[in-house]
């Protein structure tokens, strides 16, 4: 952190940016909150904006852009075919990730889906440091499977290892050397994994799954989604790469990859996506699809304005004073809420803060969707929207039962750039009030369950009147929010 400590002896993030446009928030009264959740079924998913006070929700495509993404957005180029947005766009990720070709895509998952539905076959297998919900639903929709190989600390929720995204190479060894390459569609490592609380992997742990697919000849793909957290934990926690630049850290990474894409609502600070590979092969079988799904190869569903920003976006993510703002102010909120004995994922990772629902109301079994339960209880008091990530955003199995997510999170995501230290401050004091008095929050159950995905639109139902009284304990406690 630079020179954020102050004469008292605290530390504090201090912003490297200041803002030129806002948006007005308003926190609606207790009960209203207490109305509007209960009509979105208790999924924080189906709010509506003018009832959420703090949008923690995601990261992904509300990151503030800055005036130079701004301005480039009014140079667009807007052409079906062959714009010189494209051109731009596709230099960057030349420049940056050091690989020739570049396929546009509308997001992240829309890369899944061409990816899966050329590389993974029925049978096959997708080795990955920790799966994500939609490249799940994509390789399985596809006929694969998913195979999570993460080093043990990965699930400890409580630790001081500083890349708990790391692959567990001897047991991705010992996996090959039993069933075979084969069947292996590719080895999939994700930057910043998200679902385990936005833990980073090191290079070092990336040169070694490198060697182990060179020796056994297995693809390997980098998720890039939360590459800009990944960066900076690689440049501050790992020793032989303290005296490279961000830039160089970036190629090293890219060097070890066949192929790696990104979603732009996350990297870059934009809305699109994007595959980029050195290989002709992979880009030559990859290019049929993106016309069919996405849009022609100059823009494939991205609007331009967005490719320009994203093209200004991923060059500004090269400046370590960009990519730490999320990092560090989630630092201070995860140690501040730490200090006070609330469960929460630790070491600080990248994405947001993820408190620890397993532990914070463990009256509440699995099956009743501890984290559901717990985002919903927070809303309630504070009109802050974290989201669920546990045995709900886990789909059921084949024969229809549930399955136990390893982890139950309540995600506090802070997009980048856009909340202070105030409202930082305000949650920690909501979520202490609410560990307080953590007893009162119950269980959920559905009432409407999607088969596929169905986190993003399934509504529940409280299993008593807990929220009721929740919100009546929190009203006669601190009465006027
Ligand atoms: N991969 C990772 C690691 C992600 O975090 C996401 C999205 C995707 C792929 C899919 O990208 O949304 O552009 O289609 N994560 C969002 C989140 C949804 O809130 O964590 P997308």
């Amino acid at each position: 952190m630079k020179e954020s400590k102050l004469f008292s002896g605290r530390t504090i993030p201090l912003e490297m940016h200041k803002p030129k446009i806002v948006q007005k928030l308003s926190l609606v009264p207790t009960q209203r909150r207490l109305q509007a959740i209960k009509e979105a079924g208790f999924n924080t998913f189906l709010l509506k904006n003018t009832d959420v006070f703090l949008d923690m929700l995601t990261d992904s495509g509300v990151n503030a852009m800055s005036d130079r993404q701004q301005g480039a957005m009014m140079v667009a180029d807007d052409s079906y075919a062959g714009s010189q947005t494209f051109t731009r766009l596709e230099s960057t990720c030349q420049e940056l990730f050091g690989m020739q070709h570049f396929l546009p895509a509308h997001q992240g998952r829309a890369c899944e889906n061409v990816l899966a539905k050329v590389l993974v076959k029925p049978g096959s297998v997708v080795i990955t440091n920790y799966h994500f919900t939609t490249t799940k639903a994509h390789v399985e929709l596809n006929g694969g499977s998913i195979v999570e190989l993460p080093i043990r600390e990965a699930l400890h929720t409580t630790s001081n290892h500083p890349f708990k995204g790391n692959m567990d190479l001897g047991r991705l060894e010992a996996f090959i050397d039993k069933h075979g390459s084969e069947k292996i569609a590719f080895v999939r490592m994700e930057a910043g994994t998200n679902l385990i609380g936005g833990q980073p992997f090191s290079l070092e742990n990336l040169e070694g799954v490198r060697k182990i697919c060179d020796t056994n000849g297995v693809l390997l793909i980098l998720d890039a989604s939360l590459l800009a957290d990944n960066l900076y934990f690689v440049k501050r926690r790992e020793l032989q790469c303290q005296d490279l630049s961000v830039r160089e850290i970036t190629r090293r990474i890219c060097d070890l990859v066949d192929l790696l894409y990104f979603s732009g609502r996350k990297l870059g600070c934009a809305r699109g996506g994007g595959i980029c590979t050195g290989r002709d092969d992979l880009f030559t079988s990859l290019r049929e699809l993106i016309p069919l799904y996405e849009g022609f190869l100059t823009y494939g569903g991205m609007s331009v304005r967005e490719m320009e920003a994203m093209a200004v976006g991923l060059e500004e993510t090269m400046d370590e004073e960009m990519i730490n703002q999320a990092p560090e102010f989630i630092a201070y909120m995860v140690n501040e809420i730490d200090k006070m004995g609330i469960p929460v994922v630790t070491p600080p990772g990248g994405l947001g803060c993820h408190i620890n629902a397993k532990e914070f109301v463990c009256h509440i079994p699995q099956s009743q969707y501890p984290a559901g339960a717990l985002a919903a209880a927070l809303y309630i008091v504070s009109g802050v929207r974290g989201m669920e990530r546990g045995t709900l955003s886990e789909g059921r199995d084949g024969e229809g039962n549930e399955v136990l997510a390893d982890l139950e999170l309540v995600r506090l995501a802070l997009p980048r750039r856009v909340y202070t230290l105030s409202h930082v401050q305000y949650t920690i004091d909501r979520i202490t009030w609410l560990y307080e008095h953590r007893e009162m929050i119950g269980g959920l159950t559905f009432v409407d369950e999607p088969k596929t995905l169905r986190f993003f639109l399934g509504r529940l139902d409280a299993l008593s009147d807990w929220p009721d009284l929740i919100g009546a304990k929190f009203e006669s406690d601190l009465a006027r929010l």
